[in-house]
C-alpha cells in the first residue's frame, strides 16, 4: 500500500478549497478577482494546447470526488477528439448522498471557484456547452450559480472568444426534482434530456455517448473545483498532498456523534482517527464507537477497531470499504445499529428507480426483513436469509444503487453478527414499549 499523510502533514496543512468559506462576499466575482480568480482559467486558455492540459491534470493524479474515484483525465481522453457532433461537460451537482454536503459548500460560497474549473474543462476537452446539474432542494445553491454565471457572462468570461481566443461557452443551470438516482451519471443524462432519471447499462460510457447520445463529460462539483488550484500551484504541490494513489486536498463531510460535525478540507489519506478526535473534536460525553459509515450511506460499515484506516481511495478499499463521496457518518456506543441500518434499508428501497428486479425486489426484502429484526420479530435465520439476498443484489443491475444497500448490510451482518444473533434472541423488549405506543404494519 502507498505511503499514507502521516499526522504532522495534515496539521500544516494549508486548505485551499475553502479557503474563502466563511468571508463576507465570497461568492461574488469581485471577491473572487481580488483574490486572483480566473487566472489559473486565463493561463491555461492562452498558454496550453487543449491536450497539454488533459496531460498535466493526468500527471497531477486527480481522481473524481463524486464517488468512484475515476482519474479525471483519462475520463477526458476518451472523449473522441474528432467527432461531427457536439461535446458536453455535465458538473453533477446532485449531491443526494446521505451524509454528503460539501459540493453545497462550494456552489453556495464559492461558485466561481467551480466556473473556473469548468472554463478549464471545456478548454482541454473542446466543450462549448456546459449544464450544471443541481438537486431541486439545493435553491440557495442554484440562486448563487445562477448569480455567478451572469457576473462571469457580463465580465467575457463566458459567451463568445472567451480571453480573446477561438473559445466559446455557455453554461446553464438545470435544477433536479430531488431524486437520488439522478445523481448517477446516466440517470442524470436522461433527466437532462426531459425524460426519467433511469439509469443505462454502460458501455457505451457518457464520454463516448452521453447527452443528445453525443460525447459528454459528467464530473462532480469538488473534481471540478480542484483544476484552478492544480493549474496556479503545480503537478508538484498537488501531488504533494495526500498519498502517492490519493493525491490531493479533500472535503470530508463528518456527521452523527461528533462534538463538531462538518465539512472539513484535509489530505486524502488523514487517518479516521485523527479526522473524528483532532478535526472534529471527539465523541460527546466520551462515548465509544460503535461504527462508522465513512464514504456516504453507500460505504460498509468500519468497527471501532478499524479507526486507524487511511481515508484514502486504496485505504478504505484494503479495509473493504470505500472512500465514496466522503461522508462520514459516525456513530457513537449507544447507536442501535439495527435502527441505522434499517434506515438506510429505506432509504435504498425508497430510492430504487425500479427498472432491474434484483434492486427493486431485492432492496424491498432487505428493508422488511431488517424491519421485523428491528421490531423484535426476527428469526434465527434472519441473518442469513438478508445476507443471501443481498449475495443477489451485487454486481448483477444496471447501476450500482442495488450495491449500494447491499454492501453496508452485509458489512454490518459480517462485523456485528453476535450482537444481532443477542437483539434477536432476547426479542427488543425496548422496541416493543415503542410500538405499543405507535405500532408497525405486520410484516
Ligand atoms: C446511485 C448513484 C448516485 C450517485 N450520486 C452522485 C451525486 O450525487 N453526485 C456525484 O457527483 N456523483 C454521484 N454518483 C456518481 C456519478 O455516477 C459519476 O460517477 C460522477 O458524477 C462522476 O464524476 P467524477 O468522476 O468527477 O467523480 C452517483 C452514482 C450512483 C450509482
Ligand atoms: S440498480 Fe436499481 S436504481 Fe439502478 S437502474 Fe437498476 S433498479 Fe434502477
Amino acid at each position: 500500500m502507498s505511503a499514507i499523510s502521516k499526522p504532522s502533514d495534515t496539521l500544516a496543512f494549508e486548505p485551499v478549497l475553502t479557503r474563502y468559506i466563511g468571508k463576507k462576499d465570497s461568492h461574488t466575482l469581485d471577491f473572487y478577482l481580488s483574490h486572483g480568480g480566473y487566472d489559473a482559467a486565463k493561463r491555461v486558455v492562452r498558454d496550453y494546447k487543449p491536450d497539454e492540459v488533459i496531460d498535466a491534470v493526468k500527471k497531477s493524479g486527480l481522481r473524481g470526488r463524486g464517488g468512484a474515484g475515476f482519474p479525471c483525465g483519462l475520463k477526458w481522453s476518451f472523449v473522441p477528439k474528432k467527432t461531427d457532433k457536439p461535446k458536453y461537460l455535465v458538473c453533477n451537482a446532485d449531491e443526494s448522498e446521505p451524509g454528503t454536503f460539501k459540493d453545497r459548500v462550494i456552489n453556495e460560497e464559492d461558485p466561481h471557484q467551480l466556473l473556473e474549473g469548468i472554463l478549464i474543462t471545456c478548454w482541454a476537452v473542446g466543450i462549448e456547452t456546459a449544464y450544471i446539474y443541481i438537486r431541486g432542494e439545493m435553491w440557495r445553491g442554484a440562486q448563487r450559480l445562477k448569480a455567478a454565471i451572469d457576473e462571469a457572462y457580463a465580465k467575457g468570461y463566458l459567451g463568445k472568444k472567451i480571453f480573446g481566443k477561438k473559445f466559446n461557452l455557455d453554461v446553464t443551470v438545470h435544477r433536479g426534482a430531488g431524486a437520488y438516482i439522478c445523481g448517477e451519471e446516466t440517470g442524470m443524462l436522461s433527466s437532462l434530456e426531459g425524460g426519467r432519471g433511469y439509469p443505462k447499462l454502460k458501455p457505451p460510457f457518457p464520454a463516448v455517448e452521453g447527452l443528445f447520445r453525443c460525447p459528454t463529460v459528467v464530473n462532480n462539483v469538488e473534481t471540478l473545483a480542484n483544476l484552478p488550484h492544480i493549474f496556479n500551484r503545480g503537478i508538484e504541490w498537488y501531488r504533494s498532498i495526500g498519498t502517492e494513489e490519493s493525491p490531493g486536498p479533500k472535503l470530508f463531510c463528518v456527521s452523527g456523534h461528533v462534538n463538531k460535525p462538518g465539512v472539513y478540507e484535509r489530505p486524502l489519506g488523514i487517518p479516521l482517527r485523527e479526522l473524528i478526535y483532532d478535526v472534529c473534536g471527539g465523541i460527546p460525553g466520551d462515548r465509544g464507537i460503535r461504527a462508522v459509515i465513512p464514504g456516504g450511506s453507500s460505504a460498509p460499515f468500519l468497527g471501532p477497531d478499524e479507526l486507524d484506516t487511511p481515508m484514502s481511495y486504496e485505504g478504505l478499499k484494503d479495509a473493504g470499504s470505500m472512500l465514496g463521496s466522503a461522508g462520514v457518518i459516525v456513530l457513537d456506543d449507544t447507536t442501535d445499529l439495527l435502527s441505522a441500518l434499517l434506515n438506510v434499508g429505506k432509504f435504498y428501497h425508497h430510492e430504487s428507480c425500479g427498472q432491474c428486479t434484483p434492486c427493486r425486489e431485492g432492496c424491498g426484502w432487505v428493508e422488511k426483513i431488517l424491519q421485523r429484526m428491528h421490531d423484535g420479530r426476527g428469526r434465527s435465520e434472519d441473518i442469513d436469509l438478508v445476507d443471501e439476498i443481498c449475495n443477489q443484489m451485487v454486481g448483477k443491475t444496471i447501476c450500482v444503487l442495488s450495491d449500494a444497500l447491499a454492501m453496508p448490510a452485509q458489512s454490518v451482518l459480517k462485523k456485528f453478527r453476535p450482537e444481532l444473533e443477542k437483539l434477536i434472541a432476547q426479542g427488543r423488549p425496548d422496541v416493543l414499549c415503542e410500538l405499543a405506543r405507535e405500532p408497525s404494519p405486520a410484516l
